[in-house]
């Protein structure tokens, strides 16, 4: 069953040493939406990413994504999701079409270009080569 909350997070808190970082963050994104998270550098918005993506592990709180629990679940929760570094997100080299099918790629997914034509129906960029 598909989940209707992407991301669901309670009472999240994460300290580096004696810095408090995150502080009870709440946060529910509901599922086929477009989120951004936006804030001052330092703020804490990597933190929460790399939380979200079982790369760093919370002081306490709970989060889920796409219905997997960040503690009971990581390895389901990371085959359904992505992450792009800032600036490795694209290779300037390959066309948008390409990217797409090279990501598809990595992710061992099978008929990448099936995927990437689908991604680009859905998302209508103006012209990706
Ligand atoms: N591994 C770490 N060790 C110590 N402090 C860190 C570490 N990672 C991030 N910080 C500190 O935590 C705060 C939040 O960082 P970060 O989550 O990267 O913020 P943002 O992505 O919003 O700029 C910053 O003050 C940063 O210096
Ligand atoms: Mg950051």
């Amino acid at each position: 069953m598909t989940p209707t909350t992407a991301i669901e997070i309670r009472g999240l808190t994460k300290s580096y040493g004696d810095q408090h970082v995150l502080d009870g963050v709440d946060l529910t994104v509901p599922a086929g939406t477009i989120y951004a998270i936006l804030g001052s550098n330092g703020a804490g918005k990597t933190t929460t990413i790399r939380i979200l993506a079982t790369l760093l592990q919370a002081d306490s709180g709970t989060a889920r994504v796409a219905g997997h629990d960040i503690k009971d679940d990581p390895m389901r929760l990371r085959e359904s999701i992505s992450l792009t570094g800032q600036f490795a997100a694209v290779d300037k080299i390959l066309t948008g079409r390409e990217n797409l099918t090279r990501v598809a790629d990595l992710r061992h997914l099978p008929d990448a270009d099936e995927l990437a034509q689908q991604m680009l129906t859905r998302l209508d960029p103006v012209d990706v080569g």
